[in-house]
């Protein structure tokens, strides 16, 4: 997962408004009076999002479990603020450090197991700072059940042409996605991505935030920052560290 996919992740991300993802994040910081000394981002990724805080906090720490995507992360930035870890975000301890933890894009829908998920949680909560806000979003059960499902999409998108196929088995959707990119000689490179998603409910992480003594829970639909409606794609957590 996210090798050599992670050279063409950027590319595929062109629908991604990652600056008004970061505006919503950004809000929610001012809204709570919240410090922006330190920042953790887990599952950094290549740095799309990352990159919009690079001047809004002094010191960031991002860490990815994806060596490529990290170096592709390397590779578009060098800032002397901003340090990455090659680490599971799941086993990551960092105690009373960060005044903001930040994991985007679906990140945590990889997570797989409910107990590394409690984990995840629990490790979060240590890692803030007092007061400090921990914000995520995942996938909505309604964009993992009608839009990703059992189905299969066939895409083009500049140079790339893909195929991605989805299987439902219950709760988790297994993704296998073909992608040909095109050489300049008219020759193309295949690329195998298989990737494994969790369908989690958004009572349920309620009560995982809860279980993990945050509080101050606030959820949104995170393409409007409003209300959660039936065709929600992305769901957006604030919880925070009291
Ligand atoms: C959809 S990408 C999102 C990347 C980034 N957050 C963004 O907004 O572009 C999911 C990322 O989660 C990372 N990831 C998945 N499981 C992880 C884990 N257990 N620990 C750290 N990173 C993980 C992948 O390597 C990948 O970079």
């Amino acid at each position: 997962m996210y090798k050599d996919f992670a050279y063409i992740y950027d590319k595929l991300s062109f629908d991604l408004n990652y600056e008004k993802y970061a505006q919503n994040i950004k809000s929610l910081v001012i809204k709570n009076k919240l410090k922006r000394e330190k920042m953790l981002e887990l599952a950094c990724g290549s740095g799309m999002l990352t990159n919009h805080f690079f001047d809004f906090y002094e010191k960031i720490d991002a860490l990815d479990l994806s060596k490529c995507m990290l170096e592709v992360f390397s590779n578009k930035y060098q800032k002397e603020n901003v340090s990455l870890y090659n680490y599971d975000m799941v086993d990551f301890q960092n105690k009373s450090s960060y005044d903001l933890i930040v994991i985007l894009l679906d990140s945590i829908n990889y997570i797989l197991n409910e107990n590394d998920l409690k984990k995840l949680m629990e490790n979060s909560y240590k890692n803030l700072k007092k007061g400090g806000l921990l914000i995520f979003d995942i996938n909505s059960e309604y964009k993992m059940k009608e839009v990703f499902g059992s189905k299969s999409y066939i895409y083009e998108c500049e140079d790339i042409f893909y195929t991605w196929d989805n299987i439902r088995t219950d709760d988790i959707i297994d993704m296998e996605l073909n992608f040909f990119v095109e050489n300049e000689d008219g020759t193309y490179n295949r690329i195998i991505e298989n990737q494994l998603e969790r369908i989690y409910s958004v009572d349920f992480m309620e009560k995982i935030l809860k279980e993990n003594n945050f509080s101050d829970i606030e959820i949104f639909d995170e393409d409007d920052m409003g209300k959660l409606k039936d065709n929600t794609l992305r769901i957006l957590f604030k919880a925070k560290k009291e």
